[in-house]
């Protein structure tokens, strides 16, 4: 009989196993290197058998895109609501700037043409739109006067009977 001889063996450290040709080979995939072990597994983006040549197929984006928007949806359905009332708001503010505006100039004339009608109706000469609305019938084309190049006038009807002539700018908001 010969010399026997044991061999003790202590795996300290870990062994790379991905830098053993065979493993290497055999993983078409990312190998990782765990301790006492390996892991072959498919890049991100893919998923598959990565153990099998070209068994990792890249995942479509058509299941992230729809997961995306039914997740997102409401979100986008928010914000597009969002806009569309921040957008109005605008527009409303707009509108009235405007109404205002030729309301003021409007009241200039207005206020000459009455003085020479009536000094105390133009004392109180401060008509809001409405009340010139409910003067003419809502500018009812029975109440037409005239027309001007700058617009139509209406006969009027005053809270207090007062007839006045009351001429509507053809800039209408
Ligand atoms: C991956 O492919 C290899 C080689 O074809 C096969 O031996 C193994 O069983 C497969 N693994 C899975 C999880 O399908």
């Amino acid at each position: 009989m010969g010399e026997s001889k044991i061999f003790i063996c202590v795996l300290a450290t870990d062994i790379d196993e991905c830098r053993i040709t065979k493993v290497r080979d055999s993983c078409f995939g990312d190998c990782i290197n765990l301790p006492g072990d390996y892991e072959c597994r498919c890049p991100r983006g893919t998923h598959g058998n990565a153990t099998e040549r070209g068994g990792c197929i890249a995942e479509s984006p058509t299941g992230l895109i729809i997961g995306l928007s039914v997740a997102s949806g409401p979100v986008f359905l928010l914000l597009v609501l969002g806009i569309t009332l921040v957008l109005r708001k605008i527009e409303q503010h707009r509108k009235e700037m405007l109404k205002q505006k030729y309301f003021k100039q409007n009241r200039g004339q207005l206020l000459q043409q009455l003085v020479s009608q009536n000094a105390d109706i133009a004392e109180r000469m401060i008509i809001p739109v409405d009340e010139l609305a409910k003067a003419t019938n809502n500018f009812d084309k029975a109440r037409e006067l005239g027309g001007g190049g700058h617009g139509t006038v209406y006969k009027g009807i005053l809270w207090d009977l007062h007839v006045v002539a009351i001429k509507k700018s053809k800039i209408t908001i």
